[in-house]
């Protein structure tokens, strides 16, 4: 079987990595296509070292732009690109405009398409990420779910007889991780930080938390008046969007650090005291290292985080310094994200969706 996998940005290639081993350990050819709307070294290249990801068969190189025209010139190129390799499925990962490209190409060109991490839902119809995702869940052939709460959603949204709950690959690339930086015991790149209580990792690039100057600068002086170091791992929007405004990043409590590779963000988010974040995948990879996580948004898809008491929703200045000292959440040995084998069990539900063609 040919398996075509589409990526193109930073949490793409993390959950590409768990699909490309099992594909390697099962013997199918799998084709590996970049779309180039993540191109700095930080976001993309050390992503596919140190995660051991095969080189890229194409590279679109489409890099930024606008959501359509982004969108746009990735769909332009993807047309010759199936034609080329004529897969017999199509991967598409998660909610980027990567996602939507490749769904929305395979599926004109009728290529059978499975769209891995389907089912998620914010219910926020003002988020790109929402759109992509609900556009691509009903494109798909085959929705591979990542949680129970996921296939609620898809159930819901009636298309339960084309989807599966297999876990979340997030979850068996973190493991993996974890067990190797815990063993090797890995420099944890933040150690030189003046912190005797503990320092917080923060990451901030959500539109909605970035591009309104009055809304970012509410974030930033939130996390400069934290009660310990907040160490920002600053996504090259986030520096763009403050310097256009004039905002200061580097003051108070709050320091400017790069993007860090994988291994690497998962050996400071381990040492560290606290998460404060936007993303999707840095609130579950918090949660599976048992690291608190503040999550500086007013709804998440990771609903499971929230439930435990893990994680915690806070949108204002307020809310976020008052989440930030919150006691303790309670020990719990729940798995809502799966066993680490999501993996297979996407595999095999993508070779019975062949069988049956
Ligand atoms: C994209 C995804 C988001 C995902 C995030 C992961 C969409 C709509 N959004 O957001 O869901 O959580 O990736 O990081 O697909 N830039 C660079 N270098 C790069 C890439 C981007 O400097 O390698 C800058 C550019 O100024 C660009 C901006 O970041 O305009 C935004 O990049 P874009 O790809 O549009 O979206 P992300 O914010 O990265």
């Amino acid at each position: 079987m040919k398996i075509m996998s589409v990526v193109g940005a930073r949490p793409q290639f993390v959950k590409l990595a768990p699909i490309a081993n099992v594909l390697r350990e099962v013997g199918h050819e799998h084709i590996i296509v970049h779309t180039g709307q993540h191109y700095d070294p930080m976001l993309s290249d050390v992503f596919f070292r140190d995660l051991g990801i095969p080189e890229p068969d194409a590279h679109l190189g489409v890099g930024s732009g606008s959501h359509g025209a982004q969108t746009g010139a990735m769909l332009a190129q993807m047309d010759q690109v199936l034609q080329q390799h004529e897969p017999d499925c199509v991967l598409v990962y998660g909610d980027t405009n990567s996602t939507l490209a490749a769904a929305v190409s395979a599926v004109k060109l009728h290529y059978p398409v499975a769209h891995l991490e389907a089912g998620l839902r914010s219910f926020n119809r003002s988020m790109p990420e929402e759109h992509n995702r609900v556009l691509t869940d009903h494109a798909a052939d085959l929705c591979l779910a990542p949680t129970k709460v996921a296939m609620h959603h898809l159930e819901s949204e009636g298309l339960a007889a084309r989807s599966e709950l297999v876990g979340d690959v997030m979850t068996d690339v973190l493991l993996q991780v974890r067990d190797s930086v815990l063993s090797t015991k890995a420099e944890n790149p933040l150690a030189d930080i003046d912190a005797p209580l503990g320092y917080y990792v923060a990451t901030i690039h959500r539109a909605e938390n970035t591009d309104d100057p009055e809304r970012l600068r509410e974030i930033v002086d939130a996390l400069a008046a934290a009660d310990r170091p907040v160490v920002l791992l600053a996504h090259p929007r986030v520096r763009a969007k403050a310097a256009d405004h004039g905002i200061v990043l580097e003051k108070g409590a709050l320091a400017v650090h790069d993007p860090l590779a994988y291994p690497e963000l998962i050996a400071a988010v381990v040492n560290s005291a606290g998460v404060v974040t936007d993303s999707g995948g840095l609130q579950k990879e918090a949660f599976l290292l048992r690291v608190p996580c503040t999550t500086v948004r007013r709804e998440t898809e990771w609903v499971e985080t929230i439930e435990l008491g893990w994680n915690v929703l806070a949108n204002t200045s307020a809310e976020i310094t008052k989440a930030l000292t919150r006691t303790a959440p309670p020990a719990t040995d729940a798995t809502p994200y799966g066993d680490g084998h999501a993996a297979q069990r996407a595999i095999a539900a993508i070779e019975a969706l062949y069988a049956k063609r």
